[in-house]
């Protein structure tokens, strides 16, 4: 049976016409994938869904009657609910307030907290949420956050449950946790909307496909039994798309930049236990590990934004001290690992961003002063090579769904001819046809001489990108290897710090 339906609907902003006529149906007991590019609609979808936006034409029809959601509100008092990509929780509040926060039972004039523990702890028992309802959500992993987010909906007694980019901030494992949370859901009767950029995700979770497309349904019954990870990207990106491109490093040259004894310590804990690594021109090293092994520390370290117990930093035989702005300068470019707080002022425009800490650059002026012509040149420029979908530089930057912002910080980086490029999960978050240009772009940077850094949670592309590879695991470097010399499991067992040989089963036998 179909549980809702959407008819016709249409929804522009200005400038835009982000849902063209779309149909979109969602049965009872299923789960369905919602694809497409960055800015191809899925999220403005959801939220006419969630009654977060009117649209400007169009019916929405649930559990076989017409409805109008007025508010996100009105859709979760009928059974709607929906998680967005960024959490909606208050930190300060203890998972149980978090849930019960707007929708407490009440016995007379008071909270009935006795009855809404009770409620609370019995779901994450049925669903083993896993998670202490007393602790206060900053204390939270990002996984666990998501985890009070799905128990919010279900307190709710939410029958779909609308998930916009679930797993773009998980790890590996925190996926699997989500996906068996998902089927028990499913078991249970309800309906599940997922939207993620990762197709064997897709392959792995859904029951039924849909692909949007500059506003439109292309498809809404695709059987993931029948498609492929190619057939999906060429449907989302409308022409054929090079995925996992491998394209080895051919001329490799001298050392370029070094690091020499790197160590952090913070609150009184060692994060990075001293390293040491360097990068030739014309390679790409791969760091693969968890997150939370020491990533972001070695970033900071690498871009200037922490003060390391001890570190080394060369730079073609030149050291580097200082700021982060002295790192810029000398020629270290960065990806951050969270544009939102680090690579994008929200606020400001698109060609704003594109120009931001380089506005020294030659390159933008003119007879010493910056040149307009030259910021809209320049500008429009990286909205055509990275296909940032806009309809025009001057719009600010949180207009943008999350992976146009990400190429907006990855162009602005490529752009400005950097020695070192520090790439922290370059690809997160954005669709298969900007993953495509990234990686090549990556790759041709690599060719040109540049050192490049490359640091994923994603194997993947560690592993067809890397000429070389580094564990990390608990701020240290477990690992050297080459392409194709480990395999992913073997690479995923020293990621969670175990050893790869015959040790292993050793081990076991020494323990039994
Ligand atoms: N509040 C808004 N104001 C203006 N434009 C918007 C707004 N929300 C979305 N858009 C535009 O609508 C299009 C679809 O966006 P979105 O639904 O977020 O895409 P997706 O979730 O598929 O990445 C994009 O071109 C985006 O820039
Ligand atoms: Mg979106």
């Amino acid at each position: 049976m179909d549980m809702l339906q959407m008819k016709n609907i249409s929804k522009s902003f200005p400038g835009t016409k982000a849902l063209d006529s779309v149909d979109f149906y969602l049965k009872e007991r299923e789960i369905l994938s919602l694809l497409g590019e960055n800015g191809a609609g899925k999220t403005t979808l959801m939220k006419v869904l969630y009654g977060m936006l009117h649209p400007d034409t169009g019916e929405i029809y649930y559990k076989g009657e017409q409805v109008h959601l007025k508010s996100p509100l009105d859709a979760i008092n009928k059974g709607i609910c929906m998680v967005h990509q960024h959490f909606m929780l208050v930190p300060a509040f203890t998972v149980m307030d978090n849930i019960i926060v707007g929708n407490e039972p009440k016995s007379g004039l008071f909270v009935d907290e006795k009855k809404a523990r009770e409620e609370v702890k019995a779901l994450i028992n049925r669903f083993n949420f896993n998670i202490n309802p007393d602790t206060r959500v900053e204390k939270l992993s990002v996984g666990e956050q998501q985890r009070v987010e799905i128990l919010k909906a279900l307190y709710r007694k939410a029958d779909v449950i609308i998930l916009d980019e679930p797993t773009a901030v998980l790890t590996p494992h925190e996926v699997d946790s989500l996906f068996v949370i998902l089927r028990k859901l499913k078991e249970e009767g309800k309906s599940i909307v997922i939207i993620t950029h990762k197709l064997r995700e897709t392959m792995a979770i859904a029951d039924r496909i849909n692909v949007l497309r500059d506003g439109k349904m292309i498809e809404t019954d695709i059987d993931p039994k029948k498609a492929t990870i190619h057939s999906l990207s060429e449907m989302m990106v409308g022409r054929q798309v090079a995925l996992g491109i491998k394209r080895p490093a051919k001329n490799i040259g001298d050392v370029a930049f070094k690091v020499e004894h790197l160590k952090v310590i913070e609150d009184g804990v060692a994060k990075i236990k001293g390293i040491d690594f360097s990068i030739r021109k014309g390679e790409i090293l791969g760091i693969a590990g968890i997150e939370g092994n020491g990533q972001t520390q070695l970033l900071e370290s690498l871009t200037g934004l922490n003060n390391p117990e001890s570190m080394k930093l060369t730079l073609k035989g030149k050291e580097i001290k200082g700021s982060a702005d002295v790192f810029l300068r000398s020629g270290i470019g960065h990806i951050p690992e969270d544009r939102l707080t680090m690579g994008l002022a929200t606020e400001m425009t698109i060609k704003d961003n594109l120009i931001l800490g380089y506005h020294k650059s030659p390159s933008l002026q003119r007879n010493g002063i910056l040149s307009k012509k030259k910021i809209r040149d320049y500008s429009n420029r990286c909205k055509e090579d990275f296909n940032i979908k806009t309809p025009t530089i001057d719009v600010k930057a949180k207009s943008l769904s999350g992976g146009n912002q990400q190429k907006i910080v990855i162009a602005r980086t490529f752009s400005h001819d950097p020695e070192v490029i520090i790439a922290a999960h370059p690809t997160r978050g954005v669709d298969v046809g900007a993953m495509e240009y990234i990686h090549s772009k990556l790759l041709d940077l690599r060719d040109e001489g540049k050192a490049v850094l490359l640091i994923s949670a994603d194997l993947d592309e560690v592993r067809s990108l890397s000429d070389r590879i580094l564990v990390l695991y608990e701020g240290r470097i477990v690992s050297e290897s080459m392409p194709g010399e480990l395999s992913e499991v073997q690479l995923g067992l020293l990621m969670t710090g175990n050893r790869i040989d015959e040790e292993v089963e050793d081990e076991i036998r020494e323990i039994d």
